[in-house]
């Protein structure tokens, strides 16, 4: 149990019972140059992924009913240049060729995403199922069955029935989470003969700050100070009732298991013997993956949120603190739904203490934290720009993650840098650097006694990157948008992902650093294929636009000029 207490002299209390709680890791050294050989536990599991509305395309195909992502890339200004997930990577017609590049870096899992709207197109179950979305997932399912490939499968990866947000407001109501409910448990019905770890949510922090409070994402809201913490309450229990559903009424037969995927950056004090600094980097914490993580393993939402959400709203003159609040039976309900966690990481923040304004006015989750992001200018930052490549953060969080969740099972299930678009480049040594840095520290924490059973590079191929549209490239494959074939092509991080796979890990420093070398030799070769993609495009275009145009209208003039003539010779 956590301790529960209300000032902040407790949460000083309560991090430094944390941090001592973690004997084998020290908090306060930052030994971040060193490198550690060595290998991954046995059976441990590598992985890649991606997500339905990502990768999938066809997104008006074969009876699939509209999501809020397909409604909202339709409106103009929403995301960079106006792109949309109409076609993306067209996975939904490839399963074949990128089963075979999984096959290539031999993959133990693959993430993947079911979409709700393809199987269930208006979102309510009792509507209508749709039974050629249920055989593409059942397609896909078995195929990386028959290659070996353990599926991990995702529920909810952000694309939500359109029609659920239409009637109901989506995730502001709580008629989502009987609706979602109905849709999982046809999943387990369908798939869950054959798949054996499912995830809830993907990243539900996302779901609710950019969905509900800035709008960047769909559905686009932005209730501030609100939305978001009443669309995360309706998320946290609509996922703990999919866990209890599966516990009660499959588990015995299918033997599987249900986790959450949360994300969460690690936010580091400024100073680390300043305490105020050290609160406020906790906090940064809480807010992110403890909002979501705390509730699920220990039954409520951290002290510091209840607290900091609670003072502000009274500040306010609310009567009620705007974050909501569990009933006792509600939290039993929900403590303890998680048989493995899902983290997906990405970058690091230095994080100060700020006293934010309290005026009704300036009500945000993000006032509500009291802090400052810093950033180290240092850092590399080769692609996005909120993601600066700071490996340690992932040892950090994942040891916070052990000590104050009872150790749980984790399996990493997104990790992976991007670059920007103008970028053909498939050399990408810096990508090379981020993985063999990230997977390092996440051996070191596996070192350190985390229980972490397996990791997935995000992304297997470039894709649809939300309001970024196609501007920034996740991919170890580099998908050629330009074409509509979307070919895919290796670059160089695929060779290096395959080498530390076959060795499970980081053998020693002159095998790692050939890996690097050869990984890079072999791309220019993927380059020069890539370089001569628009003559390809050219050619194609000529023989399936060009030939059939000129051919119609050559039958189109001499059909008039015939009877041009007959008229005449008549
Ligand atoms: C997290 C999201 O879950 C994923 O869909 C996205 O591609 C990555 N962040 C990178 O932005």
């Amino acid at each position: 149990m956590q301790p529960r207490c209300g000032n902040s002299a407790c949460h000083v209390l309560m991090l430094v019972l944390c941090l001592s709680a973690a004997e084998d890791f020290d908090w306060t050294k930052n030994n971040h140059g060193s490198f550690y050989y060595g290998t991954f536990p046995t059976g441990f599991s590598w992985g890649a992924g991606g997500s339905a509305y990502q990768t999938e395309g066809a997104w008006d195909k074969d009876g699939k009913g509209l999501s809020i992502w397909d409604v909202f890339s339709h409106k103009k200004g929403k995301i960079q240049l106006n792109d949309t997930g109409d076609s993306s990577c067209e996975s939904y017609y490839k399963i074949k060729d990128d089963i075979s590049l999984m096959k290539e870096i031999r993959l133990n899992h693959y993430r993947f995403s079911i979409s709700w709207p393809r199987i269930i197109p208006t979102g309510v179950k009792s509507d209508h199922v749709n039974g050629k979305g249920i055989q593409f997932y059942d397609e896909l399912i078995d195929h990386l069955l028959e290659n070996h490939i353990t599926p991990i499968v995702t529920l909810y990866h952000w694309d939500l029935p359109q029609v659920l947000q239409e009637k109901y407001g989506g995730w502001q109501n709580i008629s989502m989470v009987n609706h979602f409910n109905d849709f999982a448990n046809l999943c387990f019905e369908k798939f869950g003969d054959r798949v054996k770890h499912w995830i809830t949510f993907n990243n539900p922090w996302s779901m609710a700050v950019e969905g509900y409070e800035t709008g960047e994402h769909a559905p686009g809201l932005k209730l501030r100070g609100t939305g978001a913490y009443r669309a995360a309450h309706h998320i946290i229990k609509a996922h703990a009732k999919v866990w209890h559903t599966y516990d009660t009424q499959w588990r015995a037969k299918q033997k599987g298991l249900v986790g959450i995927s949360l994300s969460g950056d690690w936010g580091e004090p400024v100073d680390i013997s300043n305490q105020k600094d050290i609160e406020a980097a906790e906090r940064y914490v809480q807010f992110y993956l403890g909002w979501f993580a705390t509730p699920i393993f220990h039954g409520d939402y951290p002290q510091v949120m209840k607290d900091f959400v609670g003072r502000k709203s009274v500040q306010q003159g609310l009567g009620t603190s705007r974050l909501p609040v569990f009933s006792s039976q509600e939290k039993s309900y929900i403590k303890g739904t998680c048989d493995f966690l899902g983290i997906g990481h990405f970058t690091t923040r230095y994080i100060t203490q700020r006293n934010d304004p309290t005026g009704r006015s300036s009500n945000s989750y993000f006032t509500d934290r009291d802090l400052a992001e810093l950033v180290d200018p240092r850092w590399p930052d080769p692609g996005s720009e909120w993601l600066y490549s700071v490996p340690w953060g992932f040892r950090r969080l994942l040891n916070f993650v052990k000590t104050q969740y009872g150790n749980p099972m984790i399996y990493v299930t997104e990790n992976g840098v991007s670059e920007k678009m103008m970028c053909t480049e498939l050399c990408d040594e810096w990508r090379i650097q981020y993985y063999k840095d990230y997977i390092n520290e996440m051996l070191k924490a596996i070192r350190d006694g985390v229980n972490v059973k397996g990791y997935t590079a995000w992304s297997l191929l470039d894709k649809f990157e939300w309001d970024e549209g196609y501007s920034e490239r996740f991919g170890l494959y580099y998908v050629d948008f330009r074409n509509k074939n979307k070919p895919r092509y290796p670059k160089a991080s695929v060779q290096f992902y395959k080498r530390i796979i076959s060795s499970n890990g980081f053998p020693n420093q002159r095998e790692v650093e050939n890996w690097r070398r050869k990984a890079v030799e072999m791309c220019s070769s993927s380059n020069q294929l890539l370089a001569a993609d628009p003559l390809t495009s050219h050619m194609e275009m000529v023989t399936e636009i060009v030939v059939p145009t000129v051919c119609t209208l050559s039958i189109l003039i001499s059909a008039v000029l015939l009877m041009f003539l007959l008229r005449r010779r008549n």
